[in-house]
Parts: structure tokens; sequence; C-alpha cells
């Protein structure tokens, strides 16, 4: 007994003399069962931290965490859509999200490529003969989110992080119970949780939606050829659909009840919105789903109402109907009163700390409450809460500036503040707004339309212009806007910018050259332009 008490405070001393209990690289097992079994309020955990869901967010933090000698388990689980469709770990951007976006956006450049290249001397026998595989496509894009899944795993298992295939849900704070694939159940007993749910698509309340329409969960491993395809929503996942969709030789429709890319540039929108009308895709404005039936011969039957009048119904027959009309996180399997955790809005709110309402349970991605849900987001919140936790790190992630690409054919990038947004914050009198049209080089052998090809930067009007927002439609419009968003955080000005040599012949150097403001009036199309 005596023996015992005598080893138990020596390791409580040893644990308190270290400022953080985590802070160095515990290597040796008798440190780390140490800093399980004495954790700062003395009670004993079986993890230090349990991670719900196996995405961005979830695996960025969980990998972080390990480093700092923290025992750590993720948990992922991945409910089938209606149609359906599953994937493995590593949660939506590597298996319905960006990755195949990127993959299937690209097959569609491709395709432009291919016509163009004719121009530039290369001799295809049969021109009208070039189309789109779709098995092979699908199967190639599948292959390689495969690879990204066999990757992810081995390297948890270096890493020494625990997966556990399993949905989980709130006993209480410190316990999470778990439903593994084959049914049996475990709980967790943790110190820390981290929620990294993310979310899933919506399906509209109408008759036939979800028995016959699919989503963005679907499309990228869809069996069938998407065919003649109708898109509802016109947020950037209903655009970039529809883009890859018509580029890869469809027909696309887009039904849009309001408003095009909510949230962004709104004259932006409007040319992005444009740029894919002239390369065929049709937009319906102020419409509204009413309900999809199947017909005999297979195809869908989908009605809807104009501007909310349930007399003025058109329809079309379609083979695919695609919902991307928004997403909710996937709070409802986890039992969140259990643990207190308070929702707004079906959504999690944090302090700056990324903290939930309950003391030992934090929340990161897609969950979160008005936050922006992007991949680099997650992950970057992620890292930062394991330092929190086990690193005693005093960092807190920023969230403002976050540049993002919508990759529409012709791709829309942007850091920074709308245009409406600087105004609103600032007042009309004291922005600034140059911009300009103009015409990537490699455009004019083929011909391509170089109208909607046009830049704008959103500055104060004051001193050296302080930039607000860039905004670039073009080519490439991603590479180009993620170095111009490490020069907006670090303060760039209309000055900087004008004083910067560009790179000829390239687009990114556009922002180099501007130099009309729209207050003057000047028209911003270049002199010889050429469509
Ligand atoms: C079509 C599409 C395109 C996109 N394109 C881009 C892009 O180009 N760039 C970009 O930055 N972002 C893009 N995104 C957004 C990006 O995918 C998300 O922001 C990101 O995946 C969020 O990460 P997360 O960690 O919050 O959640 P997720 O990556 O969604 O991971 C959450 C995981 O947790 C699992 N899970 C949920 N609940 C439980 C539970 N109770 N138990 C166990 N497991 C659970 C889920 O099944 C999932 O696997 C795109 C999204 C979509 C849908
Ligand atoms: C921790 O220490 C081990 C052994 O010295 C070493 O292999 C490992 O790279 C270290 N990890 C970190 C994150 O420093
Ligand atoms: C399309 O690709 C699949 C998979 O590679 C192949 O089996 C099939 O024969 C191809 N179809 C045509 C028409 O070439
Ligand atoms: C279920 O799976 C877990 C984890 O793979 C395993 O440890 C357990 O033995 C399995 N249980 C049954 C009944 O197969
Ligand atoms: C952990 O904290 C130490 C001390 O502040 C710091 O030097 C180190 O860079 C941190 N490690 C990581 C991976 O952030």
């Amino acid at each position: 007994m005596i023996v015992l008490n005598l080893v138990k405070s020596s390791l409580l001393v040893a644990c308190r003399s270290a400022t953080n209990q985590y802070r160095h690289n515990i290597t040796s097992n008798l440190r780390l069962t140490t800093v399980r079994l004495f954790s700062s309020n003395g009670e004993s955990y079986e993890y230090d931290l349990v991670v719900i869901g196996g995405g961005s967010g979830g695996l960025a933090c969980a990998k972080e965490a390990v480093q700092f000698g923290a025992k750590v388990a993720v948990l992922d689980f991945v409910k089938p859509t209606p149609l359906g469709t599953k994937w493995g770990l590593g949660g939506t951007c590597v298996n319905v999200g960006c990755i195949p976006k990127k993959l299937m956006h690209q097959a569609s450049l491709l395709g432009e490529a291919i016509h163009d290249s004719q121009a530039y001397g290369w001799e295809i026998e049969k021109p009208e003969n070039v189309k789109i595989n779709w098995t092979k496509l699908t199967e190639s894009v599948q292959n390689h989110i495969k690879s990204v899944n066999w990757v992810t795993r081995v390297d948890l298992r270096d890493k020494k992080v625990e997966y556990i295939n399993g949905l989980g849900y709130f006993k209480d704070p410190h316990n999470v119970h778990v439903v593994l694939k084959n049914k049996t159940e475990r709980t967790l007993n943790t110190k820390y949780v981290v929620i990294a749910c993310g979310g899933r698509p919506n399906y509209p309340d109408i008759p036939g939606a979800v028995e016959f329409g699919i989503t963005s969960d679907d499309i990228f491993s869809l069996e069938r050829e998407p065919g003649k395809t109708l898109v509802v929503g016109a947020g950037y996942i209903g655009l970039e659909c529809a883009g890859f969709l018509k580029g890869i030789g469809y027909d696309v429709s887009v039904l849009v009840r309001s408003i095009i890319l909510r949230g962004f540039d709104q004259q932006m929108a409007e040319l992005v919105k444009a740029s894919m009308a002239e390369k065929g895709v049709e937009f319906q404005v102020g419409a509204k789903p009413l309900s999809v039936e199947k017909q005999d011969n297979g195809k869908l039957l989908v009605k809807w109402a104009f501007n909310d009048n349930p007399s003025d119904v058109k329809q079309d027959v379609v083979d695919t109907i695609l919902f991307a009309i928004g997403r909710h996180a996937l709070v409802e399997d986890m039992q969140l009163d259990r643990a207190g955790i308070k929702v707004i809005n079906g959504k999690i709110d944090v302090d700056v700390n990324s903290k939930t309402n309950v003391d030992n349970i934090y929340a990161v991605g897609d969950v979160l409450y008005k936050k922006p849900e992007l991949t680099p987001v997650a992950i970057n919140a992620g890292r930062i809460i394991a330092r929190h936790l086990f690193n005693n790190s005093k960092e807190v992630m920023d969230y403002e500036d976050v540049a993002t690409t919508v990759f529409s054919p012709l791709e829309y990038g942007s850091v920074g503040l709308s245009e409406e947004n600087a105004i609103s914050r600032h007042g009309e009198d004291n922005i600034e707004v140059y911009h300009a049209y103009y015409k990537p080089t490699e455009f004019f052998v083929p011909q391509r339309s170089v109208r909607y090809c046009y830049l704008k930067a959103v500055a104060l009007r004051e001193g050296d212009q302080k930039i607000l927002g860039m905004h670039f439609l073009g080519p490439a419009a991603g590479e180009i806007i993620q170095g111009f968003a490490a020069a907006l955080k670090s303060g760039i000005t209309m000055k900087i910018l004008k004083n910067t040599v560009g790179i000829h012949p390239t687009v990114a150097e556009e922002f180099t050259r501007l130099l009309i403001t729209k207050r003057s009036g000047v028209d911003p199309t270049p002199a010889t332009c050429c469509s």
C-alpha cells in the first residue's frame, strides 16, 4: 500500500512538473501511462481524444494530436444514400466532394482542349466521334478515390491513430458509444471529444425527390450515364455539377429558386451564369420544383412552378434529376443533448478555441455554425484544436479572407470581400473598384469566347488603397487567386499591385494592369476585343 502510494505520488509529481503534460514528445510507455492515468483533474480516461468523423477536419485533428503523445480514436461511418451509394474513409472531400469534382471538371476542360487543339494543328480523324465514356470516367475517378482511402488508412495505422468504422453517439460528455459495422457495440471513455461529422445533401420535400432524384453523393459513381440532366439549385455545387456534365456532353438545365451563388459577389455570380449559358447550360430562374414522376420509358417527368405561382407550372422530361439545394450537418444521430451540446439551426457554435458550450467538447468543419464549409478551413482548424489541447498552443483559427474557387467551366476565384459587402461595411464613397475585361492569349487561336473573362479588385479609396477583395473569372482562377490570397493577408494595396511587374503572357498578370475604376465610368472592355 505504501509502495503503491509512493509510486502514485511520484508519478503525479512527474506529471505536474511538466508545464504541460502533453508538451514533450512522450515516447516511453511509462510516461504515456502517466499522462492517461492522471489527467489534470486526477480522473482517468481510456482515451485522450475521440474524434467523431473521419473527414477533412477530424483526420487532421487526430493526426496532429498523436504527435503530442495523445491516445486518439477516430470514428467514421457513412450511411448509404437513398440510391445505395456508399464510400470509404476520408469524408466528403475525398469521396464525394472536392476530389471527384475536380477530376470531372478536368475531364470537361480536356473536352474543350480536344476541340481547341484542331485550330493548333492537331489532326483528329473524326472530331464528331470524340465523346466521353462515362463508365471509364467514373472508373478512373473511383480508382483514384480508392487509392486515397487506402493511403489514409495506412497513414492512420502508421501514426497510431485508432480507426473505428462505426457510428458514434454521446452517452454523456466523456463517453461516446459506437455501433460498429458488424453491429457490435462499445463505449469509448475519453477526456476530450472533437465533433467533425460534416454534412450531407438535402432533398426537397416533394413527391418523387428521394425515390428518383440523386445528389452530389451519387453523381461521381453513377453506374449509368447521366444523360439529359436537370440540376436543382444554383449554389456552387449545383453550378459545378451542371458545368462538368455539360462540358462532357450532356444536355443540362439548372432550376434556380432566386439567387445564383448566394454569398458570393453577385456581379461575378451573374457573369458565371452567363458564361455557363453561353456554353449551352439552360437556366430557369424563379423555379421551384413540384414533383418527379417516373414514366414507363424510365425517363423522369419533372414539374416546377414559376415565381411561387402554383398555376404557372412548367415541365420537362429528363434522364437524371440532381438536387443541390443545400446541405445539413449530421447532428441528428449523435444524441448531442445527452452531452448537453447546444444546436443552433442544426449546427454547432464554438468559441475562438473551437470549443462548444461543453468544456471538454470541440467541433470543426462543416458542422460549424456560420463558418466557411471548405476542406482547408476544416483541416487548419482541426490541427489548431490538437495543438491547443495537447501542446498548450494559444493559436486561434482565422476565418477571415478565406479564398475559394467555383470550378464552373470558366473558373471563378475570389478572396476577401464581395463588392456589396465592402460597400455595406465601408460605404460606397469609401470604396474604389478597379476592373477589366481581358483576353487570354491562348483563347485567340481557337477563337474561344472571351466575353466573360473579367476581373476586379475592391479597395479602400483613401491612401495607398488597401485591397479588400479580389475576384477573377477565367482559366485557372484557383491557381491565380491562391497567391493573391497570401498577398491580401499581408495587406496588399493597389499601390503595391500597380508596382508589381507582371508575368507575360499570363492571365494572372491582369491584376497588375488594373487601371480603370468603376467610378470613372470608362468602358473596361479592351479596345481590340476580338469576339
Ligand atoms: C460536391 C462537393 C464539392 C466540394 N468541393 C470543394 C472544393 O472544391 N474545395 C473545398 O475546399 N471544399 C469543397 N467541398 C466541401 C468539403 O468537402 C467540406 O468542407 C469538407 O469535407 C468538410 O470536412 P468535415 O471534416 O467537416 O466533414 P466531412 O469531410 O464531411 O467528414 C465527416 C465524416 O464523418 C462521418 N460521420 C458523421 N457522423 C458520424 C458519426 N456519428 N459517427 C461516425 N462517423 C460520422 C461522415 O460520414 C463523414 O465521413 C465540397 C463539397 C461537396 C459536397
Ligand atoms: C518523437 O520521438 C521519436 C523517437 O525519438 C521520433 O522518432 C519521432 O519522430 C518524434 N516525433 C515528433 C513529432 O517529434
Ligand atoms: C467504356 O469504358 C469501359 C470501361 O473501361 C469499357 O469496358 C467499354 O468497352 C467502353 N465503351 C466503349 C463504347 O468504348
Ligand atoms: C466486430 O468488429 C470488431 C472490430 O473489427 C472486432 O473486434 C469484433 O470482434 C467483431 N465482432 C464480431 C461479433 O464479429
Ligand atoms: C509545441 O509547442 C512547442 C513549445 O511552444 C513549440 O516549440 C512546438 O513548435 C510546438 N509543436 C507543434 C508541432 O506545433
